[in-house]
């Protein structure tokens, strides 16, 4: 089939890749004249692994350009991916979903074509689209836009570091729309997915208990709601686990042991209960702030979402907190964060708990230094004035540091030379914020290890005197 993708962030980028990648003719459209230069030359414009990879084997199919004429007029599925940054009081900034609905309709020649919201955009807005292409087809065309366009919502849930397998082989699709002759075109498109009929690339196999993924078909409201209410869902989920870690920790419980004996009952599931510093990204915050603002202008109090970002908030707030009680003065001590993006296998710093907390820390005069093995560099891009020391790796980041704080769980830091990295501290002090070191070999080279949610601290302790 002939897509189109109008922007080529991560949702648009992964989702133009899979579709040329799956046999279809794919043409991206981006307004920033680099990031199209960029993709031409096969070079990916976001870090997610095998994505280059992805690009080079559907070269042949997919093409990228800044112009919307190009893109649209005999597209026969065009999916809009831009973005909806936060804007004042939690409600989305629709401006780029209204230029890019505006464009369609403008540049669009052909019979039948089905407009596809693929970005997070409030409830109704598919309606708001429809009117919106009508509008400027009927003002460009001088006719009516009778049948042209059909509406769909068709949901992201991919993650950021496993897009490329989220999209393959996906939990669901969900598709929405008012109009069926829109679900059968988009039945269509997905199809290889659906009954997974590709054959897998060797770099990312299919999972072996995955069947045939299932097709939500369903109304244009129930599409979009379900996108925020997933969201949010996941969202509380972590801050039910950061809550009740809070609690762990007064009790002398610890956490992980807590999250595996509910996360095994089938009922609860075990993913998503990590518990530590809590989310960050692109879409836990913006999503969570979206329903509840949606809610209020229904009069409806979103209460159970409310607290879970305060929750995360508090987490933040939590290391600070931690390190004073442990430091008692915060003023001149030099603090090392291991990890700036806002998890692994990602450059991404949207929302990255490390920057709010490098923040605190310079506020209250101390000295950070910070790390990160791929976000290093958009960092100091991003936040040239935040007063922080860059190191290039993460034993210079902790050499002369009253105490490190692991904020990203990359796996090298787990496995880093903690011994020589004691030896060159001031002080031995390590803040594990999301639960994954290796205590009882930390404890052994001589650090004082605290965790985010939970003291486990006692427990190893006891294991290790029992040894
Ligand atoms: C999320 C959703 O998972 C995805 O479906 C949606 O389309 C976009 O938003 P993403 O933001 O890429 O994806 O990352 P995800 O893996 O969901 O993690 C979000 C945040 O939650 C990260 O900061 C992560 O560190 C944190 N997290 C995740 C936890 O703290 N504990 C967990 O158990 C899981």
């Amino acid at each position: 089939m002939k897509v189109s993708i109008i922007g080529t962030g991560y949702v648009g980028l992964t989702t133009g890749v899979c579709l040329a990648w799956l046999g279809h003719d794919v043409t991206c459209v981006d307004t920033d004249q680099s990031k199209v230069d960029s993709l031409d030359r096969g070079i990916p414009t976001i870090y997610e692994p095998f994505l280059e990879q992805f690009m080079a084997e559907a070269k042949e199919r997919i093409r990228f350009t800044t112009s919307y004429a190009e893109a649209i007029p005999d597209a026969q599925v065009i999916f809009i991916a831009v973005g909806t940054p936060s804007g004042p009081g939690g409600n989305p900034d629709l401006q780029y979903l209204q230029a890019a609905a505006k464009a369609i309709g403008l540049h669009f020649e052909g019979d039948y074509a089905v407009v596809v919201n693929k970005s997070t955009v409030p409830i109704g807005s598919g309606n708001w689209v429809d009117a919106l292409l009508r509008e400027s087809y009927e003002e460009a065309h001088g006719s009516s836009a009778h049948g042209q366009f059909s509406v769909a919502s068709n949901p992201e849930f991919l993650r950021e570091g496993t897009a490329l397998h989220d999209t393959l082989y996906a939990d669901r699709v969900v598709v929405g729309s008012d109009d069926s002759r829109s679900l059968e075109v988009l039945y269509t498109l997905y199809r290889p997915i659906l009954d997974q009929t590709f054959v897998p690339p060797t770099y990312l196999p299919r999972p072996e208990d995955l069947g045939a993924v299932p097709l939500v078909s369903t109304d244009l409201a129930s599409a979009e709601l379900i996108k925020y209410a997933a969201n949010a869902f996941l969202a509380l989920k972590i801050s039910y686990i950061n809550e009740i870690g809070q609690l762990a920790e007064k009790v002398g419980a610890d956490i992980t042991q807590v999250a595996k004996g509910i996360g095994l009952d089938a009922r609860i599931g075990s993913r998503f209960l990590q518990a530590g510093l809590g989310w960050g990204g692109s879409c836990f915050g913006k999503d969570t702030a979206a329903l509840v603002s949606t809610a209020a202008e229904y009069g409806l109090g979103m209460h159970i979402v409310e607290a879970a970002r305060i929750v995360n908030l508090r987490q933040r707030e939590r290391v600070i907190e931690k390190l004073l009680a442990e430091l008692k003065i915060l003023k001149g001590r030099t603090v090392a964060l291991l990890g700036l993006a806002f998890k692994p296998n990602t450059d991404d710093l949207r929302e990255a708990p490390a920057i709010e907390i490098a923040r605190k820390l310079v506020e209250r005069g101390c000295r950070v230094k910070v790390h990160d093995p791929v976000a290093l560099e958009r960092f100091r891009r991003e936040y040239p004035n935040i007063g922080v020391v860059c190191c290039e790796t993460p034993e210079q980041t902790a050499e002369g540091a009253d105490a490190v704080v692991l904020v990203t769980e990359w796996p090298q830091y787990r496995e880093m030379n903690w011994e020589a990295v004691a030896a060159s501290m001031r002080n031995r002090l390590v803040l594990d914020g999301r639960n994954v070191l290796d205590r009882a070999r930390l404890m052994r080279a001589g650090f004082h290890c605290l965790s985010m949610n939970g003291d486990i601290q006692a427990s190893i302790e006891n294991a290790l005197a029992s040894l």
